[in-house]
């Protein structure tokens, strides 16, 4: 699988720098043609000799060489690449990463990449855990970075455990292996639009105060992410949330119901659209231009209007998308319910969930979900909201084939 792939090893400065010999090896056994760059501190940790015995190929670690610079810089290093693996990655180099620092070749190369990326951290458990480091990672991963690891266990410090080593070699090149095999998969929606609302909506009633629902917005996110994955072109209307973007989509951020629904009608036309936000069903009659006061004697009354349906609009509407899927989260009757919505809504797909308080679904991981469609019910086994997004785009692809 791994036959004439270019990988690109960045080896960072840290204590599990030897394992990574183990991965070139197997990287190169498998019949990818390796390349390393040795960050500065990397060089204190394997040899370039040992690296470039391994690998086959010269090893590049400054960014200032006259000779390096002119047969292969950092630009074309990054460039003439089908994937860059940064192995140990330190708190150091990921936080250099994270802030688009290119003070030697490693970083500049890694600045200047076009290649997917993939960062194996390797870093003491507490340097993992600092909310310095953990801003930094997911400030990688919103920037389509991925990650292999780190693994839980022994520290090289005595008596340290903990989450912050090295996923072991094979771990490595099985991820590797992954990474490509998802590359190569086909990609079914190519060419094609998908529209996908998330999270909740929030309703002002003054200044100060607003009521909102407990979405998430983990189901729509996971949903644009595989549209993506896809190869769709995708914009996801969110709600506030508190998860980073998923890589590879526009996002138009709202807040209230009749915003999200501008947003919707303003992205069209769109070959299919998912509608995973829970938007609030009523907003306040009127928005206090002040914050309203505690004043003694009755509470003030909260009275409301319905907002617009923008799932029923759209599926109703002249500029309906070939492919229609909405969400119903239920506390009861949970078939009946979806079903009836299926029709009153539009949709060619509902995808029921229970979301009592038994059921558990809202700001989960994993979701267990009912399809409806016109020729009946499909039961989904408990998965990640993951698996459901990977299903349901499945879907989507296959009615618009
Ligand atoms: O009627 P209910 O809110 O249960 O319907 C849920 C489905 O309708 C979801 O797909 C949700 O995104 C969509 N919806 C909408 N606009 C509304 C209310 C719900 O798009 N105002």
């Amino acid at each position: 699988m791994l036959a004439g792939k270019r990988i690109l090893i960045v080896i960072g400065g840290g204590i599990a720098a030897y394992k990574v010999l183990e991965v070139i090896r197997r990287l190169k056994e498998r019949g990818a043609q390796v390349r390393v760059i040795l960050t500065h501190s990397g060089k204190e940790f394997v040899t370039p000799m040992t690296v470039g015995a391994l690998s086959g190929e010269k090893v590049f670690s400054d960014l200032f060489d006259p000779t390096e610079e002119q047969d292969i810089g950092h630009i074309v290093l990054s460039r003439d690449t089908d994937l860059i693996l940064v192995a140990p990655a330190t708190a150091n180099l990921i936080a250099r990463m994270a802030n688009g620092i290119a003070d030697e070749l490693a970083t500049a190369s890694l600045l200047a990449a076009a290649a997917p990326i993939i960062v194996c951290p390797a870093m003491n458990q507490r340097m993992w855990a600092h909310p310095a480091t953990q801003r930094n990672a997911a400030q990688l991963a919103a920037d389509g970075v991925r990650f292999i690891g780190p693994a839980e266990g022994r520290m090289a410090e005595r008596n340290e455990t903990g989450v912050g080593r090295l996923s072991e070699p094979m771990e490595i090149v099985a991820g590797v292996e992954a990474f490509f095999a998802q590359a190569e998969q086909p990609k079914p929606l190519v060419g094609r639009h998908v529209l996908v609302t998330s999270g909740p909506t929030i309703e002002p009633i003054d200044p100060v105060r607003f009521i909102t629902n407990r979405s998430s917005g983990k189901q729509g996110h996971a949903v644009a992410a595989a549209a993506a994955r896809a190869g769709a072109r995708v914009t996801l209307i969110s709600g506030p949330v508190s998860i980073p973007d998923p890589s590879g989509v526009d996002v138009v951020r709202v807040e209230t119901a009749q915003q999200m629904f501008e947003a919707v009608f303003s992205a069209l036309p769109a070959d299919a659209a998912i509608m995973a936000a829970a938007v609030s069903d009523w907003r306040p009659t009127s928005v206090a231009h002040e914050k309203i006061k505690k004043t003694a004697g009755d509470p003030p009354p909260l009275l409301f209007v319905e907002n617009p349906d923008i799932l029923a609009t759209l599926g109703h509407g002249a500029q309906r998308p070939k492919i229609v899927v909405g969400f119903a989260a239920e506390t009861t009757s949970i078939e009946a319910n979806a079903a009836r919505k299926l029709a009153t809504k539009g949709a060619d797909y509902i995808v029921a969930n229970d979301v009592s308080a038994t059921g558990g679904v809202f700001g989960s991981d994993v979701n267990r979900v009912r399809i409806l469609s016109k020729s009946g019910m499909d039961v989904w086994p408990t998965l990640s909201k993951e698996e459901v997004a990977e299903r349901l785009i499945a879907l989507v692809a296959d009615r618009l084939r």
